[in-house]
């Protein structure tokens, strides 16, 4: 019997990383099937942020913002080296706003072939099946989702 489904590429992985046990999960998942595929390895902070952009800057009310800016940061510095060691180049890419939103937005743009990410995060509230940010890229992705648990 022939099938009429195209064959599958990953070309390119989206890991969203939150710093959480749970993230690191995905980046390990990542890891393990970015380089045998041959596949682009990307992963992705969103800095929480209610407006996408600040549309000017003053040092005082700057001072939230940068503090986010740099927990993002660090969190993209740990999870690049735990990607790193498990043999898997990554890029890291830092983005604001609505955490689910920029997900699937930059999954969109960058023609993201799988997105992982954790089944829960850094909050851990266990109200939902899986984490607000998890429950609404499964539902809106572009294209399909590991979620690690
Ligand atoms: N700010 C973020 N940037 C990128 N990825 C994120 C972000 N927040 C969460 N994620 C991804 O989503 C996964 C699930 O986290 P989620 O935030 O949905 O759960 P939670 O923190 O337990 O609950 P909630 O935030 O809904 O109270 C994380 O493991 C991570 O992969
Ligand atoms: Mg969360």
């Amino acid at each position: 019997m022939t099938s009429e489904l195209e064959p599958v590429d990953i070309k390119t992985i989206l890991v969203a990383v939150d710093g959480s046990e749970y993230s690191d999960k995905a980046v390990q998942y990542g890891s393990a099937i970015g380089p045998p595929l041959g596949a682009e390895v990307l992963l992705l902070y969103v800095v929480p942020m209610l407006v996408s952009a600040t549309p000017y800057h003053d040092t005082v009310s700057d001072q939230p913002f940068l503090a986010l800016q740099k927990v993002g940061e660090d969190i993209l510095t740990r999870s690049k080296k735990l990607a790193e060691e498990n043999g898997c180049e990554v890029t890291d890419l830092i983005s604001h706003g609505d955490p689910a939103s920029r997900i699937i937005e930059i999954a969109e743009e960058r023609e993201v072939d799988i997105i992982i990410m954790g089944s829960r995060g850094v909050s851990g509230i266990k109200r939902l099946f899986v984490g607000s940010v998890s429950d609404k890229v499964m539902k809106d992705a572009p294209c399909p989702v590991l979620v690690v648990r």
